[in-house]
């Protein structure tokens, strides 16, 4: 029998659609907030959900952002008030799967349920498969660069596989949005995808999360809990920031591995599960296991497919094609914004070497759309730090400097660069301190000057 979540947070239409539904022979579960439905969602599995729009704590819009994240392919369908077009263009673009406007007839609620439910038996998956995916980018990801392309054939050609994906990369590349693509094109794409912080969480609540405890295994461990792993069962799980696990549980997440069976805390039972393990780092592994605060063998279990997500100053020319995409997405959340980029306001974006990658472009792009008045995103509503650091980035370089890790000091360093240089400058014009000067684009006042203050002279 299907099972249908109804959520609302008006009790009598929970009851008038549980009544109806059940009449057309399914299983029905309420809840009244989308807290409690993505509680239900993760004990129950229902098949489809019907959601309102408008409810306390967490509205129809945050669950359906909420379950598109962790249950890509699981049906939702809005009940919207009104026939608003804003709520309703917006629920779809969130991929809810179809739409009811309130008040409906009984007829049209049972149509629109079948169609889901028709959906799901057979699912229509040609979005997710591979051979789709070789011809369009995979939904969410943005970027035609040569190093994206090979990561979506990447993602393509590893999708159906069970093994251990390993994804470095600087902070804010997309880890974490890979991995979910990975889930999403792959067969375990209905189940869970969950993620995890390992280095957000203390070490013994991690292991919980991670295994589930048994009632009275620590202070505070109440009630029986599943761990991730068996919520997940025959779908994904994202370990981000893995090189922040401790020693301690990376000795118990590598006996997982090893044997795919795992005890809760506090349990003498050994449990089996079936997920693909995703685990993502912008540390440097390498390093960490010379400094021995990673464990080598772990890293060779999770390193079965590696993936190294590229900075965005080494994919440059996505960056017009992420601006515009991630300003349209602004501006359709905040429903308020300019329509397109000024071509300055866009050389500015291009020639910054974004330190935070995607995520600081979407900040950047965020702010923008707040500030800017007019229909176009102008440089003004650019921030001063980036306007700065992008005029620095367009003048020429001859060469880069790295600061000592133990500092310096820095008047005594330039002067030092200033000597050396008028130095080389005298040594190439044979020591006329005219052509020297020129070489410098210093007046030859100016550069007497600096040969008196550094007592340059040639019998050195
Ligand atoms: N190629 C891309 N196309 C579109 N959006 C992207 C892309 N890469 C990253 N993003 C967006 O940038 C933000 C940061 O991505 P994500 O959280 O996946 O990065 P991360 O590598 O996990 O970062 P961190 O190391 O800080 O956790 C997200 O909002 C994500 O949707
Ligand atoms: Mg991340």
């Amino acid at each position: 029998m299907e099972t249908i979540l109804v959520v609302d947070d008006e009790q009598g239409m929970r009851e008038l659609l549980t009544v109806l539904l059940e009449h057309q022979g399914y299983r029905v579960l309420s809840a009244s907030d989308g807290e409690q439905a993505l509680e239900l969602i993760a004990h129950q599995s229902p098949d489809l959900v019907i959601s309102d729009v408008r409810m306390p704590k967490l509205d129809g819009i945050g669950l359906l952002t909420g379950i598109r994240k962790t249950y890509p392919h699981l049906p939702v369908i809005m009940v919207t008030a009104y026939a608003s077009m804003d709520s309703t263009i917006q629920a779809m673009r969130l991929g809810a799967h179809d739409y009811i406007t309130k008040p409906f007839r009984i007829d049209e609620i049972r149509l629109v349920v079948e169609k889901a439910l028709v959906k799901v038996r057979q699912p229509d998956d040609r979005a997710c498969r591979p051979a789709a995916m070789e011809e369009a980018q995979p939904a969410g990801l943005i970027g035609r660069s040569p190093k994206m392309v090979e990561l979506y054939k990447l993602i393509t050609r590893i999708a159906e596989l069970d093994s251990t994906v390993l994804i470095t990369g600087e902070s804010g590349t997309g880890k974490e949005l890979v991995a979910r693509t990975i889930h999403c094109a792959s067969p375990r794409s209905a189940r869970p995808f969950l993620a995890i912080n390992c280095g957000a969480i203390p070490e013994q609540l991690l292991e919980s999360e991670l295994f589930g405890h048994v009632r009275g295994s620590f202070t505070g461990a109440v009630s029986h809990k599943a761990g991730l792993f068996e919520v997940a069962n025959r779908g994904t799980v994202l370990l981000d920031e893995i090189g922040e696990m401790s020693a301690v549980l990376q000795v118990k997440l590598l006996r997982f591995l090893q044997g795919r069976t795992f005890r809760r805390v506090g349990g003498t039972e050994d449990l089996e599960v079936d997920v693909r393990l995703i685990a993502a780092t912008n540390k440097n592994l390498m390093k960490a296991m010379a400094d021995s605060t990673f464990r080598e063998d772990l890293f060779y279990r999770l390193n079965v497919i590696p993936i190294h997500l590229p900075p965005l100053r080494e994919r440059t020319e996505d960056i017009p094609l992420l601006a515009n995409r991630l300003l349209a997405q602004c501006t359709l959340r905040q429903r308020r914004g300019p329509a397109s980029i000024a071509p300055e306001a866009m050389e500015i974006l291009v020639r910054y070497h974004w330190p935070g990658n995607v995520r600081e472009l979407e900040n950047v792009i965020e702010r923008a759309v707040a500030l800017e008045t007019t229909d176009q995103l102008t440089p003004a509503g650019i921030s001063v730090q980036v306007r700065t650091a992008s005029e620095d980035e367009g003048q020429p370089r001859p060469w880069t400097l790295t600061l000592p890790t133990q500092g310096i000091h820095l008047e005594d360093a330039v002067a030092q660069i200033e000597k050396d240089l008028m130095l080389q400058a005298l040594e190439r014009s044979g020591w006329v301190q005219s052509k020297a000067a020129e070489l410098l684009n210093l007046t030859f006042r100016a550069f007497r000057y600096k040969v008196k203050k550094y007592g340059i002279s040639r019998a050195r």
